[in-house]
């Protein structure tokens, strides 16, 4: 519970004060959390992450960010469980209650971690629900920003690809809409625009020919492009993802202004050049280190522990 909230399940539910509460922790954190250095914050108690779909960083992140807090963790795979029997997820949740303080849960379907979230006592992080939102995403999306610029206002914000079907750029729109001055312009391919539902004044959107995406760019100069992975898994079927083909390389970054940074939330496919890495505008990894603090920050803020992150 932190605030008076028991879960995190959206970016909207936060604040910019709470948004900025939570960068702040991270912060204090960033240098604390050296890899296998432990803090005991969240001594004795214990995370368990349940995810049905795929992920790499979130559950590892999480899973390493309780570590870190001094607490334990299980993971919950739905191979091998009761699931296999024809045990629901909503009672395989309400029984994983009952073994752990805090659960981080991703599923496929849109409003299902609230819908868990409803039927437990204990706080639940959304991991990611189908289309809809990813909340801790957008919060160490918006950290990286805020450690290469020192502010999160008044910042041009270049977000390429897919929208339509990607929950990262759901919740970072929404974040960073509660932040004046911000302009968040979505270069996309024609059909595959934001969802009305998370548009906002500060949004704006270029469904283009995604062959011009080098020339609209160069016309833009974003202080920052987040390039997003077509969602393949989420289209229907017989949609070809093949004619949405857009591709970030050396000859984008050869336009982009010189104080740009490239952000990309990763998993990535062929939408960004292994190419580009060396250039030391291209900071994904160092946003995939920065999902430590901040998921350690949001486990110690949820399961009430706001003075431990105070004492540090
Ligand atoms: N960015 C992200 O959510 O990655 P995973 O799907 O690997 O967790």
């Amino acid at each position: 519970m932190w605030n008076g909230k028991k879960d995190l399940l959206s970016m909207d539910q936060l604040s910019r004060e709470e948004i900025e509460a939570i960068l702040h922790y991270a912060g204090r954190l960033e240098s604390l959390s050296g890899k296998g250095s432990k803090l005991g914050i969240c001594k004795g108690e214990i995370l368990i992450t349940a995810f049905f779909e795929p992920s790499t960083r979130t559950r590892i992140s999480f899973e390493t960010a309780m570590h870190t807090l001094g607490g334990d963790v299980q993971n919950f795979s739905e191979s091998g469980s009761s699931m296999e029997k024809g045990e629901t997820k909503e009672d395989t949740i309400r029984t994983l209650e009952q073994y752990c303080d805090t659960l981080v849960i991703r599923d496929g379907e849109p409003g299902s971690v609230a819908r868990y979230a409803s039927m437990v006592n204990i706080p639940v992080i959304n991991g990611g629900d189908g289309v809809n939102e990813h909340p801790t995403q957008a919060l160490y999306d918006m950290y990286t920003m805020w450690k290469s610029f020192g502010r999160l206002t008044n910042l041009k914000i270049a977000i390429i690809g897919g929208l339509k079907y990607y929950r990262p750029s759901n919740s970072l729109v929404t974040g960073l809409g509660k932040f004046e001055g911000n302009s968040i312009i979505g270069i996309c391919p024609k059909g595959l625009e934001l969802s009305d539902k998370f548009r906002n004044s500060s949004y704006s959107e270029m469904p283009i020919d995604m062959a011009k995406l080098n020339e609209t760019l160069e016309k833009i100069k974003p202080d920052v492009v987040y390039v997003t992975r077509l969602k393949k898994e989420y289209m229907p079927s017989g949609e070809d993802p093949g004619k949405y083909f857009y591709k970030i390389d050396a000859s984008t970054m050869r336009i982009l202004p010189g104080h740009c940074i490239v952000l990309h939330p990763l998993p990535r496919t062929s939408e960004m050049s292994t190419e580009i890495d060396p250039d030391p505008r291209v900071v994904m990894f160092k946003q995939v280190r920065h999902s430590l603090q901040v998921r350690m920050a949001v486990l110690a803020l949820f399961s009430g522990h706001e003075d431990g992150l105070k004492q540090i």
